[in-house]
């Protein structure tokens, strides 16, 4: 059931409540406290965009495979973009992007029982209907800029559940190899010569191999090595924008 509400600080911390259940999804007009990946806010303007939470219980998964959860949340906004004519990859871990612009961010938090999941909450922004955006975000886009129209905001939501618990449904059925292939064929620079920005602060020109089943993003350097990073151990650049034309990359 999809519960809409007026305001809460953040509907991750909305989820929490045991009144939620396995498949419930609880979307706030506001956010006062949202929250994004390291550390940052995620600022919503009321009544142009979605910001919801969905509450899964995927206690069969073990925890060295959350992962596939990701996949799960990622694929499942990718999916929806795409009914709407949207082509859409997933910048690793889980961002959302039409071209070099995101158009949606998400925020994935498990309770763990023992060696498994007990209850995930899949906290999810998409850009819908908004056509301006602060200055100091780097990159942001919407579908609504991304397609040229507007959207029937609670039409989109109800497509986003209908393709998140789709993708659940694989993920329950056991059908790893179809998540792990569809998530790479989406991946954002896949095949693509880029920079990075690596945790020692050097810039790397390389392109997108893959991501380990673990989560570790395989990166090929324009040398020919191969190489696996975590989360925050690596950064996308953007050419023109991060890098100077002519930054020495080794
Ligand atoms: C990011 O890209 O940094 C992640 C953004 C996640 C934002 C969503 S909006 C709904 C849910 N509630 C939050 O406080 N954050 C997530």
């Amino acid at each position: 059931m999809i519960y809409h509400i007026q305001q809460t600080t953040s509907t991750n911390d909305e989820a929490r409540d045991a009144r939620y259940r396995h498949g419930d999804v609880v979307w706030a007009e506001w956010q006062s406290a949202g929250r994004g990946q390291r550390g940052h806010s995620w600022l919503c303007p009321e009544g142009l965009n979605v910001t919801y939470s969905a509450i899964l219980e995927p206690t069969f998964l073990p925890a060295t495979e959350q992962f596939l959860f990701t996949e799960v949340a990622a694929l499942s906004v990718v999916d929806t973009l795409g009914e709407y004519g949207i082509e859409a990859r997933i910048k690793w871990t889980n961002d959302i992007y039409v071209g070099d612009r995101k158009c949606a961010g998400m925020l994935i938090e498990h309770d763990l029982r023992g060696a498994n999941l007990a209850r995930s909450i899949a906290g999810i922004g998409v850009n819908i209907n908004q056509t301006e955006f602060d200055p100091s975000l780097p990159n942001p886009t919407s579908m609504a800029l991304a397609s040229g129209r507007t959207f029937d905001r609670r039409e989109v939501l109800e497509r986003l559940v209908d393709r998140l618990m789709a993708r659940y449904a694989q993920l329950e059925a056991g059908e790893r190899e179809t998540l792990q292939r569809d998530y790479h064929e989406r991946m954002y620079r896949l095949g693509t010569c880029h920079p990075f920005r690596l945790a020692d602060g050097s810039i790397v020109r390389a392109t997108v191999e893959g991501v380990r089943p673990t989560g570790e993003l395989q990166l090929r350097h324009d040398d020919g090595t191969l190489h696996e990073y975590l989360f925050r151990q690596v950064e996308f650049l953007i050419e023109g924008r991060d890098t100077p034309a002519g930054t020495p990359a080794r």
